[in-house]
């Protein structure tokens, strides 16, 4: 289809699940503005919706299939004009065939090293030429799709997609199966993205990937990579996610800790805390090597904050080994953790295991996780309050109306009441008081 035929046509993408697909959203943005098509902020002005799905668990898959079916029946009614709903991401990878017939109904599946493709695939819709939904999948040699986005939305901090895919194979982890193992974004392309940033106004990168720590290219890894990027002038900071306790050794640490752009915040999965689940997940680590890893970041990296997630009720997972993952989360004192009920998808490792911790356990180990980490936040924020920091504007907030939303380095949300800055201003301000995960501040 020529850009003047595309022009007319509006696409609006819906985000599901982690920030790996946030980026490749802006990305597929880009790549179809490119070939003429305009953007919509919401799915009642397009001509065309794409939800971009996540497979990590099973509830993840049953909303986007809902949603497809929502999405069908206001189009049925007259309530959406979109003539296109199509699918993109990992549940167009791991679930092409239902998708494209049967209980999907998807008009177009792209799966997650496919969306060079999307223009093509669109036109073939459009022009009627299409006799079943177009689909593909498959995962490619390099990572290349990745085409940074088009335009740079005006703030601050931007996410920035370093690596594809997982060489791990956690046994309850569909992630290998979805988007493939791991290929890397070259550095050269990696730090002329970030210039791009820079240029366009942005001074706060979030480096991302399924395992950041494991980045790997001709002779540089994910330490030299953090030393190359915090060399470019007029970034200020640089955050990332994932890392993963198995690449996280001392060397990593101190470099994190002895780069000032870097900010002290670990986001490090332990999933849990008893070494006979870790063995069945095939974590390759043990809890005391986990701990030790925390113990040396708060002795190398100054202010370090940390968050984790966990999952409750893997197969065989008995009293005594959750406890265990209790005693942990009591001992690092995250910040913040993400918890889940596990979940078997097919085809993993774990799907295989008798899935035998009833649901009613899973849901009150979850509850119980979540409680524990309620109280260790609250004791946290309360030693917090009087103190000064310092954090980055990154926006006005929406309640109260008028207030700063910022940042500590460290990740902690700050909101400051009466006070004009602009975004990507770093502030001097004293923490007065907590509400949920988000402090009140003053300027100091
Ligand atoms: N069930 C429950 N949680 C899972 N995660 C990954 N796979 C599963 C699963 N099968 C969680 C892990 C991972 C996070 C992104 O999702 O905690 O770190
Ligand atoms: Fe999944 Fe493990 Fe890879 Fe993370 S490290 S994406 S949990 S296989």
């Amino acid at each position: 289809m020529s850009s003047s035929e595309a022009a007319s046509r509006r696409v609006y993408i819906e985000t599901y699940g982690c920030q790996m697909n946030t980026y490749d959203s802006s990305a597929i943005g880009g790549i179809l503005t490119r070939s003429g098509y305009a953007l919509a902020s919401d799915p009642a002005a397009a001509d065309i919706i794409l939800l971009n799905t996540c497979s990590v668990r099973e509830l993840a898959e049953h909303k986007v299939f809902s949603r497809i079916g929502e999405l069908r029946s206001l189009r049925r009614r007259g309530q959406i004009r979109a003539d296109i709903i199509g699918v993109c991401g990992c549940m167009a990878e791991r679930l092409s065939g239902a998708l494209a017939t049967g209980e999907g109904h998807a008009d177009l599946v792209a799966g997650v090293d496919q969306y060079a493709q999307l223009p093509r695939m669109l036109a073939r819709l459009l022009s009627g030429a299409a006799r079943t939904p177009p689909l593909a999948t498959g995962h490619l040699a390099e990572m290349h799709y990745v085409a940074p986005p088009a335009a740079y939305p005006a703030n601050n901090s931007h996410l920035v997609t370093i690596h594809k895919g997982c060489d791990y194979r956690c046994t309850y982890c569909i992630v290998p199966a979805t988007r493939g193992p791991q290929r890397e974004k070259a550095p050269s392309a990696i730090l002329d993205e970030i210039r791009g940033i820079v240029a366009a106004g942005g001074d706060e990168v979030t480096l991302l990937g399924q395992n950041v720590t494991a980045y790997r290219a001709p002779g540089l890894d994910f330490a030299g990579l953090l030393r190359q990027v915090a060399g470019i002038d007029g970034l200020a900071r640089i955050r990332f996610l994932t890392g993963h306790p198995c690449d996280m050794d001392e060397r990593l640490i101190g470099t994190i800790g002895s780069l000032d752009k870097v900010c002290p915040w670990l986001h490090l999965p332990a999933q849990s805390g008893s070494d006979r689940i870790l063995r069945r997940m095939k974590r390759f680590y043990t809890r005391d090597q986990y701990l030790s890893l925390i113990e040396t970041a708060r002795r190398l990296v100054r202010d370090a904050t940390f968050s984790g997630d966990f999952i409750v009720g893997f197969p065989g997972e008995t009293d005594d080994d959750f406890r265990l993952t209790l005693e942990l989360v009591r001992e690092v004192r995250y910040d913040q953790t993400f918890n889940f009920k596990y979940s078997a998808r097919p085809g993993t490792p774990a799907a295989r295991l008798d899935d035998d911790v009833d649901i009613a356990v899973k849901k009150e180990r979850l509850a119980e996780v979540m409680r524990l980490q309620d109280e260790i936040w609250q004791e946290l924020a309360a030693q917090e309050i009087g103190h000064c920091r310092r954090a980055a504007v990154e926006g006005r907030a929406r309640r109260p109306e008028g207030a700063l939303k910022a940042r500590t380095p460290n990740n902690r949300k700050v909101l400051l009441k009466d006070c004009n800055a602009a975004v990507g201003d770093v502030l001097d301000i004293r923490i007065t008081g907590c509400e949920a995960t988000t402090f009140f501040a003053e300027l100091a």
